[in-house]
């Protein structure tokens, strides 16, 4: 029986328990896969611990209901991230906290401290794997746990998975590709006439948005997740420090430019790259104007895509959601399946 403890209960949190409570059955069947809920801990949302098992359901009512955890009944309140995983006899911690790119804090101390606990760990905060990616790795090897991060690159369309599994023998030599589902929402709604506030506004109430903006506008996001496959696809040690790296958002791109392109026949994506270049890795975010036969630029709204350029299948291109609840919520239950299959 695996006991699940949720640090960060937002929306990918949410989303992840909502496809627990729908799939335990399917689970059970297919992967023998059997789980309970042993506690939830949110900044804003409250905390609850009871380590015989909580009610899933309720948990989920209880918060969607805009109750506080802190009075759900049933277990032990008000403790904090790091007490609750003190205090959780866990086997998995799910990280669903706020990212916070330039320091990673708290979801790195909550990922090492699990880890210490001898918790395996999946998370989808982009901080973490982006800055420290070599010392929270190493740590999981010296613990003998796992970190799985799925979910950092392209929500839970596989992305590492992938490259560890189905393309585990090809070397890669630049990966390039559409990996921030709120410019390329934007963008695409842009061309479908409206205004950059207009589309930004749907783009936050549908969910894909950072808490701030500017991370996605500004072509951070898709430095961290660039950073991310140059750090755990080629080894490299990057931070995805905007200043010092090429990074240029989409704030420039004006209505008037997307009709011009179209008129040319061509788009405006906002591409994120990362290649070898005379042995050296190097990292590239920036608005490309790319003809309509260009494969990335018919990836629409909030999807993203990848391309893995590589010696032995040339060019093998993924397109998936790339943001979402459930989409990011998918990408830590197949992450759990992969811990839990790892252990027979
Ligand atoms: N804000 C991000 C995006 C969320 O729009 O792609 C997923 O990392």
């Amino acid at each position: 029986m695996e006991k699940l403890v949720l640090i960060g209960f937002g929306t990918v949190g949410q989303g992840f328990l909502e496809l627990l409570v729908q799939k335990k059955k399917f689970l059970k069947e297919n992967f023998g896969l059997d789980y309970k809920l042993v506690a939830v801990c949110d900044s804003l949302k409250g905390s609850v611990l009871n380590n015989n098992g909580l009610d899933m359901e309720k948990v989920l009512k209880w918060v969607k209901a805009g109750k506080n955890l802190n009075n759900f009944p049933d277990g032990k309140n008000g403790l904090n991230a790091l007490e609750t995983i003190e205090k959780a006899n866990g086997t998995v911690m799910f990280e669903a906290t706020y990212t916070d790119i330039k320091k990673a804090e708290p979801a790195t101390t909550h990922i090492k401290n699990a880890l210490d606990k001898g918790m395996d760990v999946v998370t989808t905060n982009k901080g973490p794997i982006a800055l420290y990616y070599k010392e929270l790795s190493e740590l999981a090897k010296r613990k003998k746990k796992i970190l799985r991060f799925e979910g950092t690159v392209m929500a839970g369309t596989p992305v590492f998975s992938l490259l560890q599994n189905g393309m585990a023998g090809c070397e890669i030599k630049e990966i390039k590709g559409i990996l921030n589902g709120t410019t390329n929402f934007i963008l695409t709604k842009m061309e479908e006439g409206l205004s950059y506030e207009e589309a930004l506004k749907i783009a936050q109430d549908l969910g894909y948005a950072e808490a701030v903006p500017d991370a996605d506008v500004l072509g951070w996001d898709a430095l961290a997740k660039v950073c991310i496959l140059a750090n755990v696809v080629f080894g490299a040690r990057v931070k995805p420090d905007p200043k010092k790296l090429e990074c240029i958002g989409i704030t420039e791109i004006k209505k008037e430019d997307i009709f011009k392109a179209k008129e040319e026949g061509k788009r405006y994506k906002l591409i994120g790259k990362v290649w070898k270049e005379k042995g050296k890795v190097k990292v590239k975010v920036s608005p490309e104007l790319l003809e309509l036969s260009d494969p990335l630029s018919s990836v629409m709204g909030s999807t993203n895509a990848l391309s893995f350029i590589n010696d032995a299948l040339n060019s093998v291109t993924i397109v998936g959601p790339g943001a979402g609840r459930k989409e990011t919520g998918y990408a830590m239950l197949n992450d759990f399946i992969l811990i839990h299959k790892n252990r027979r």
